[in-house]
């Protein structure tokens, strides 16, 4: 049954800038191109040798790049390729990327658990993290002797900009001895005066493993709510919510389901409460992506994302994904020119307070402690 769930009005903003704590300023991009080695800019002409060198690389796109986009691509999956061994620098690339970034110089993908886990393992000098702010805060919270990079510092989130600091704050001072979990798109700031961290992977374990029947889960209200339907704790919630998936509707799955009642649905927990009890599944992206390996329907609806359709499509060409296509605009600033100038110019570097970034290490780290 599900557990009353009070909703907040959100106290913060819900929309605002990029939190200060990860924006580098103009003193400190100066100190960080001083600090690493100048390089050239690469060429990104496109002739025979860079298609020749890139080719093995379209193969794993061909069926979602159409080849007259590939001369724009190559020469900088080439050059980002180049330089990332120059540099010793890893990219890490969120599910939500576009599939020439994705499938063809990340060289670690996955949901934003599976990319957190993956930034302790990194053995390089510097990270560049594909994704939005708070994936490449979590990086830096996870390593903070590396240098971690973003190629667009305004990739924000529509989530981790509804809730600040000060906000948690109110919220102990409102619901005493409470334990408060955080959804990873937050930022250090807000992670910083959270007991736990959680991802859409494992919000229901986290969710479990804290003492007491009642648990403040911000910022997303529809997570809050879908984790409330499988628990017996109670969820005290905030309004934030996704400004790509609360866009999705229950009518339009209907339309698809009545035109062909044989398609299969599968949905991310920040969708709306009916637009989940449309789906056949429901599970974070990388549950989905896990979903359609073990499942192969023949048609499927993924309610997420746009650019994940692609990135699976490409490795499971056999089923044919029909797209209510939402894109997230903070995700698509993401682009490869913008990769090539963040490795060459070593911008724009994640810099997060020392004391903010410890405290925001223990609840990302004691989420990784949880099993799920
Ligand atoms: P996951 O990839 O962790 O499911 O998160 C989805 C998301 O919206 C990240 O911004
Ligand atoms: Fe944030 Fe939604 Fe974009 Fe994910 S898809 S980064 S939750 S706005």
């Amino acid at each position: 049954m599900e557990a009353s769930l009070p909703i907040l009005q959100p106290l913060g903003p819900v929309t605002g800038p990029v939190p200060t704590t990860l924006l580098t300023s103009g003193d400190a991009f100066a100190d960080s191109v001083l600090k690493h080695r100048a390089v050239a800019m690469p060429r990104v002409d496109w002739n025979e040798q860079v298609a020749r060198e890139t080719a093995h690389l379209y193969e794993r796109v061909r069926n979602v790049v159409p080849s007259v986009e590939w001369p724009f691509f190559a020469p900088y999956v080439k050059a980002i390729n180049a330089l990332k061994k120059e540099r010793n620098a890893v990219i890490l690339a969120h599910n939500y990327q576009t599939p020439e970034i994705f499938h063809c110089v990340a060289d670690f993908v996955g949901d934003s658990l599976q990319l957190a886990r993956e930034a302790t393992k990194v053995d390089a000098d510097v990270i560049v993290q594909c994704g939005v702010h708070f994936m490449a805060e979590t990086s830096k919270i996870l390593n903070p002797d590396k240098v971690v990079l973003i190629p667009d510092g305004e990739a924000g989130c529509s989530l981790a900009s509804s809730i600040t600091g000060a906000d948690v704050r109110r919220l102990r001072e409102r619901f005493p001895g409470v334990p408060v979990a955080a959804y990873v798109n937050t930022s250090a700031e807000v992670k910083a005066e959270v007991d736990i961290c959680c991802t859409s992977s494992n919000a229901l374990q986290v969710v479990e493993s804290l003492p007491g029947d009642t648990v403040i889960f911000v910022p997303d209200q529809y997570l809050a709510r879908y984790v409330a339907s499988q628990t017996t704790k109670k969820i005290i919630s905030w309004k934030g919510a996704c400004e790509v998936h609360e866009r999705f509707t229950a009518d339009e799955l209907r339309v698809y389901r009545d035109s062909d009642p044989s398609i299969r649905i599968i949905a991310h927990p920040e969708c709306p409460p009916d637009v989940i009890e449309e789906a056949d599944f429901t599970g974070s992206t990388a549950h989905m992506i896990d979903w359609l390996r073990n499942h192969r329907p023949q048609r499927v609806i993924m309610v997420t994302e746009c650019s994940m359709a692609d990135n699976v499509q490409a490795e499971l060409p056999a089923i044919e994904f029909v797209r209510p296509c939402n894109l997230c605009p903070h995700m698509k600033r993401i682009t490869l020119p913008k990769i090539l100038d963040s490795l060459v110019f070593m911008k724009e570097e994640v810099i997060i307070d020392p004391l903010i970034a410890a405290r925001a290490r223990s609840a990302v780290e004691r989420m990784m402690k949880v099993r799920g």
